[in-house]
């Protein structure tokens, strides 16, 4: 089984969330179930650089898109090839999809529009590789238009794959961009890309892929209804025969508490004493009050809504009340930044907020805190709180998407039974959290029950083997090789 992995980011190389994780390890989970998968993305330098000797294939000028190469290198850990989409007037700019205050590149139309057609012409019969995959694996709305452009090409497109790892990203450009995109006014219709006007390469991607994907079995069937479907709901409904939810796995090797080079001392669940080390290094780092006894509450994301960080703001006066400490990492919109800011200047050694991107700061949290916080609006599949249960801190999470599919919530039975990882609000508001916050609290003041509760996350297999076979059962059904 040949596979082409198409992204507009993938982890070491580039990355600004939990899409560039899944890029950076499923390709590889997949070949060690002997799943030929390459991936194709666009050639930021960054991420050139980190990809060894660099092997140029080819070399192009598109009416279009002027001048553009092909080049191979390969991952550094994995060694999972990988093509890039050299273009120096789309690619060689700092941020990903947008400039450093926040705006799309005005662009973004022609730079993901040049990613999904370099997919669609190395999956198909035309492609200069010797390598032609039986299945072209899209992700997310900046590949959406690679199952478009195969359908237009081909009779007999070669089969394709389209993963949501997130329905509120849905690339939508003015209809004046279809021409220069190469697409047949054919395309622009309910029955294609259309979405109330305009062009929308999700809608490209959930229309003409062979078969969806997304990243949780709750996640799913959500879409599937109006207040998950962010406008989608109806298309995805009416598709939901070709529509299956697969878990995300995490790299347990990347992230595994015993060899985590980012932290002061490793640790396991045999051996917590590396653990306590962490917190107090933690403390110190961020300027926190050092004390082992003050619960650690620790968060890690993009500062949006989906996160639900602004129910955390709501309820800081509350969760201090509690007695505890916070630890916030995040970058986003402007007005939680500041907010989060402000907080950590009005309560001094009590709350810490470090703005921006930070991938060791983002490993030490998750190891030094004693409890995770995730309580998202909405959540595809999240990684963070499978993180987090890796390394003894149990998350308080809101029970939708992958949230509900990856914390068992410390009910007393399951508490009996070994089943509990963690805390699930049903509700999401501030009074909800602070109750949570609460229940966790009490729980860790009975030092062997809070322990055993860390053990039972750290046991867990979230590794990548299991979600690997399913989608190479997608990929035989709709290739039938
Ligand atoms: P999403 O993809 O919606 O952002 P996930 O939980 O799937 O959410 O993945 C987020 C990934 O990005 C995790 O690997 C997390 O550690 C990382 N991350 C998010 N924000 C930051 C940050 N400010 N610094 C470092 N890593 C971050
Ligand atoms: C998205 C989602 C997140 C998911 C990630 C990887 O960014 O927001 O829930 O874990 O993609 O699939």
């Amino acid at each position: 089984m040949k596979v082409l992995f198409a992204t507009s980011e993938a982890h070491p190389l580039a990355k600004t969330g939990g899409l560039a994780d899944v890029s950076g390890a499923l390709p590889a989970a997949l070949r060690e179930i002997g799943v030929d998968a390459r991936v194709l993305m666009p050639g930021y330098p960054a991420a050139m650089a980190k990809a060894g000797k660099l092997l140029e294939i080819f070399r192009i000028k598109l009416p279009e898109h002027g001048e553009t190469a092909l080049l191979v290198g390969a991952f550094p850990d994995s060694g999972v090839p990988v093509y890039f989409i050299e273009h120096a007037g789309y690619y060689a700019r700092e941020g990903l999809y947008q400039d450093n205050s926040g705006h799309d590149w005005p662009d973004n139309a022609m730079r993901f529009g040049l990613l999904s057609q370099f997919a669609a012409l190395l999956a198909g019969p035309k492609t200069p590789l010797d390598f032609r995959p039986d299945v072209l694996h899209c992700n997310d709305w900046q590949t959406g238009l690679a199952p478009a452009y195969l359908h237009f090409e081909s009779a007999a497109p070669t089969p394709t794959v389209f993963t949501v790892h997130n329905l509120s990203y849905q690339g939508i450009f003015p209809p004046e961009e279809l021409k220069q995109l190469g697409l047949p006014q054919e395309s622009f219709a309910i029955d294609g890309i259309e979405y109330y006007g305009n062009l929308s390469f999700l809608k490209a991607g959930l229309f003409y892929a062979s078969h969806l994907t997304t990243v949780s079995p709750t996640y799913a069937s959500e879409i599937q209804t109006e207040t998950f479907g962010a406008g989608m709901h109806g298309l995805l409904a009416a598709r939901s025969q070709d529509l299956t939810g697969i878990l995300n796995g995490i790299d347990m090797r990347e992230w595994n508490p015993a060899t985590d080079p980012h932290l002061v001392a490793p640790y396991s669940a045999g051996n917590l004493a590396g653990k306590a080390a962490g917190k107090l290094a933690l403390q110190t780092e961020l300027g926190l009050q050092v004390d082992p006894g003050t619960p650690l509450l620790g968060m890690v994301s993009r500062l949006t809504t989906q996160k639900g960080s602004d129910v955390v703001i709501e309820a800081v006066p509350q969760l201090l009340r509690l007695g505890v400490q916070l630890a916030v990492l995040g970058g986003g919109e402007a007005g939680l930044e500041i907010a989060w800011r402000r907080l950590a200047d009005a309560h001094p050694g009590r709350i810490a907020a470090v703005i921006g991107y930070n991938e060791g700061l983002a490993h030490r949290i998750e190891a030094g805190a004693d409890v995770f916080l995730m309580p998202s609006r909405f959540e595809p599949c999240g990684l963070n709180q499978m993180y987090s249960q890796r390394y003894g801190t149990p998350p308080v999470v809101h029970k939708v998407g992958g949230l509900a599919d990856t914390v068992t919530q410390a009910t007393l039975g399951n508490l009996a039974n070994g089943m509990a990882t963690g805390f699930v609000l049903d509700r999401l508001d501030s009074e909800s959290l602070v109750s949570a916050v609460n229940r966790a609290v009490i729980l860790y003041r009975h030092k062997l029950a809070w322990q055993k509760l860390m053990r039972n996350g750290m046991a867990r297999d979230f590794g990548w083997t299991k979600s690997a076979h399913q989608y190479l059962g997608v990929y035989k059904k709709i290739s039938q090789t």
